[in-house]
């Protein structure tokens, strides 16, 4: 990750992957500032976005894109539609329009909208470039970057996807004016994810700081979106394909998704899934001999300030938990391999847990 040029009144970062290195731009503005056209390389465009979103800003950015041919995808709004069915709407508004490999797709929206549209960008015509407008706290803090793209499976989160990076990240932070109370805590499960995985200064930071973000004060917004890019921006260049160090990411996400795929997506928010999951991870390291139950109350009463749940929902059981987590993506060779704090700032990934240990803190949670 490097400092790039930028425009006053705004930050640039750089995410430092060699030939597939990209800018993100963050602050107030940016839409209409930081001359999006000049990431779009051919003459055609394709923008996809959603029902919520398109009346919202999507004719401030087509306005940003004169002499550009626009076409745009509007999809149904929520993580339930994110899958390949709907893809395929998104395949066929290209093919319609004959765009061609030298089209750009733009994804303007949350994290839902950005995994779809990365992935249909990564498979259409074997690749086209995308870049990324993200419009809820949680996107521009960490969907946006990284180039994670996927849709779901009905048995499990994010099963059919690929790596594939942006041309640039447009954070514009007056796309959050409108974003909903919920969503907006939701994105802060992952801002508070950096805090416990690599930057426990910024941990410390986000104690002070809860109430000026939950009051979405600018200053502290801008300031937490750009740490948490920086932050994500230097495990991904450290190893952009998820080999090693990048699972560290995925915090609490294999309990979280386990909850959002036992809800068939139509539950909690990811945000929220994974805010409950952090805690479990972090139950889990206590048991393991790396963090203190200090730590852990640390953690878990800062998500609490920040209007997020700590315990799993009351229906599902360890068995649930259990049934789900053996399909995830960081199982290896039968092995289920889960991110485990050695206290706050610090995490690694580990496979040698004693099984007693998850069932214990699983059936911990699991009072409801
Ligand atoms: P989302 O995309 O569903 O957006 C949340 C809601 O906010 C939606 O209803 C959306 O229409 C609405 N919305 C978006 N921007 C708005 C705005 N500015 N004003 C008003 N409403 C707005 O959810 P999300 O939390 O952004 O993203 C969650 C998704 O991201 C999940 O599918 C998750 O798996 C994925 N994700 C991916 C990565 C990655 O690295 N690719 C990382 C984290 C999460
Ligand atoms: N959100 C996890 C990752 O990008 O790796």
């Amino acid at each position: 990750m490097s400092a790039a040029s930028t425009p006053a009144n705004s930050i640039s970062l750089n995410v430092d992957l060699g030939d597939r290195s990209y800018p993100i731009h963050i602050g107030s503005g940016q839409i209409s500032q930081v001359g999006i056209a000049q990431y779009i390389q051919g003459q055609k465009a394709l923008i996809v976005t959603n029902t919520t979103i398109a009346p919202l800003y999507l004719q401030a950015l087509i306005d940003q894109l004169p002499g550009v041919q626009i076409d745009t995808v509007i999809l149904n709004d929520g993580e339930q539609y994110k899958n390949l069915d709907n893809l395929n709407t998104i395949f066929t508004a290209l093919i319609e329009n004959q765009h061609d490999r030298k089209t750009t797709l733009i994804a303007l929206g949350g994290g839902v909208v950005g995994d779809m549209t990365g992935f249909a960008a990564a498979s259409y015509q074997r690749g086209v470039p995308f870049i990324q407008v993200p419009t809820t706290l949680l996107a521009q803090v960490d969907s946006s970057v990284g180039g994670k793209t996927a849709v779901n499976h009905s048995l499990g989160k994010n099963m059919i996807g690929a790596f594939y990076q942006p041309q640039a990240v447009i954070i514009d932070t007056d796309t959050l004016s409108t974003l909903p109370d919920r969503e907006f805590r939701a994105g802060l499960a992952e801002v508070i994810k950096y805090g416990l995985i690599v930057d426990a200064a910024f941990f410390d930071w986000l104690e002070q700081n809860a109430e000026a973000l939950l009051a979405r004060d600018s200053k502290a917004l801008v300031y937490a979106i750009e740490r948490s890019c920086i932050n994500k921006a230097q495990v991904v260049s450290a190893d952009e394909t998820e080999q090693g160090v990048r699972a560290i990411l995925n915090l609490g996400h294999t309990f979280g998704h386990a909850i959002e795929t036992f809800q068939q997506y139509r539950g909690w928010l990811h945000g929220e899934a994974v805010a409950a999951g952090m805690v479990m991870a972090a139950e889990l390291s206590v048991l393991a001999g790396t963090m203190s139950a200090a730590d852990v109350t640390r953690a878990r009463d800062l998500l609490i300030a920040c209007g997020l749940p700590t315990q799993p929902p009351e229906n599902m059981k360890a068995d649930d938990f259990m049934a789900l987590m053996v399909r995830d993506k960081k199982v290896l060779d039968g092995q289920l391999r889960l991110v485990l704090l050695n206290g706050i700032g610090v995490a690694t990934v580990r496979a040698d847990f004693e099984l007693s240990w998850l069932q214990q803190i699983l059936a911990e949670a699991c009072t409801g």
